[in-house]
């Protein structure tokens, strides 16, 4: 494991290209949905073992209910899979699992689970883990800001950061999106205003250590401004 010196503390992921992945082998869609989910579990333990404290995944999306109903339930079986095959592994090594999300149109028997997935691993001390699951940006934000109005508290920076599904998480300090496309796609708007953007061409099933690594090398070479003028520059002006 190459020792990297300006870890994230907050890694974010568009697990994007699973498609393509099975397109390429004559597979199903759903093929490459199966790999992604061991693409993530290997990502998951690289996460740990470089002691990156908080972890973020786009698992469904919002957007997704529109794609065909085989995949739709099969990335909802999946989900069920998962959870049953790998949520005392992620307890033994000490992992807080979260799901972010709106949980209005899941059926009541995956609330139930997720709900229970939660309860389960909330005494963990080790990698948060949050996955996005029927979730969305402008749903989060104006779900928020609904949730403030009603409750008539001021809608300020402060309280619409405490009132979002991420909260008290940190804002993501490095979101990466595999699959070699360039867009946000309606993940995390408001917390990643000053995240660092990276651009991975691995298809998500591929994605593993080296490729992750990879993504923090180009994080640690990266100055962070948060809009302020570089040190660099100031001092040249001086
Ligand atoms: C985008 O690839 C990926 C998704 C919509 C699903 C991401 C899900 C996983 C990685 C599996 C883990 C999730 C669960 C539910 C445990 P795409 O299908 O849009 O790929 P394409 O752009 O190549 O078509």
């Amino acid at each position: 494991m190459p020792s990297v010196k300006k870890l994230p503390a907050h890694v974010a992921i568009v697990m994007d290209g699973n498609g393509r992945w099975a397109q390429k082998r004559h597979l199903p869609r759903l093929a490459g949905h199966k790999r992604g989910v061991d693409a993530l579990k290997t990502t998951i333990q690289a996460c740990v073992d470089r002691a990156i404290p908080i972890l973020t995944v786009f698992a469904f999306s919002s957007e997704n209910w529109s794609r065909p109903a085989s995949e739709v339930s099969g990335l909802i079986e999946l989900l069920y899979a998962a959870l049953r095959s790998e949520l005392g592994s992620l307890g033994q090594r000490g992992i807080r699992l979260r799901f972010l999300g709106s949980r209005q149109e899941l059926e009541p028997g995956l609330c139930t689970v997720l709900h229970d997935a939660e309860h389960a691993t909330q005494a963990n001390q080790g990698m948060l883990l949050n996955v996005c699951f029927n979730y969305g940006g402008r749903w989060d934000i104006v779900d928020a800001a609904a949730r403030l109005a009603a409750a008539g508290t001021p809608i300020t920076e402060a309280s619409m950061n405490a009132a979002l599904s991420l909260a008290p998480c940190p804002d993501p300090d490095l979101l990466i999106r595999t699959g070699d496309e360039h867009r946000l796609s309606n993940f995390l708007l408001w917390q990643c205003a000053y995240s660092e953007l990276y651009f991975s061409p691995v298809l998500w099933p591929d994605f593993d250590a080296a490729a992750l690594d990879e993504a923090l090398k180009d994080y640690a070479s990266r100055e962070r401004r948060f809009g302020r003028t570089s040190p660099l520059a100031a001092s040249a002006l001086a």
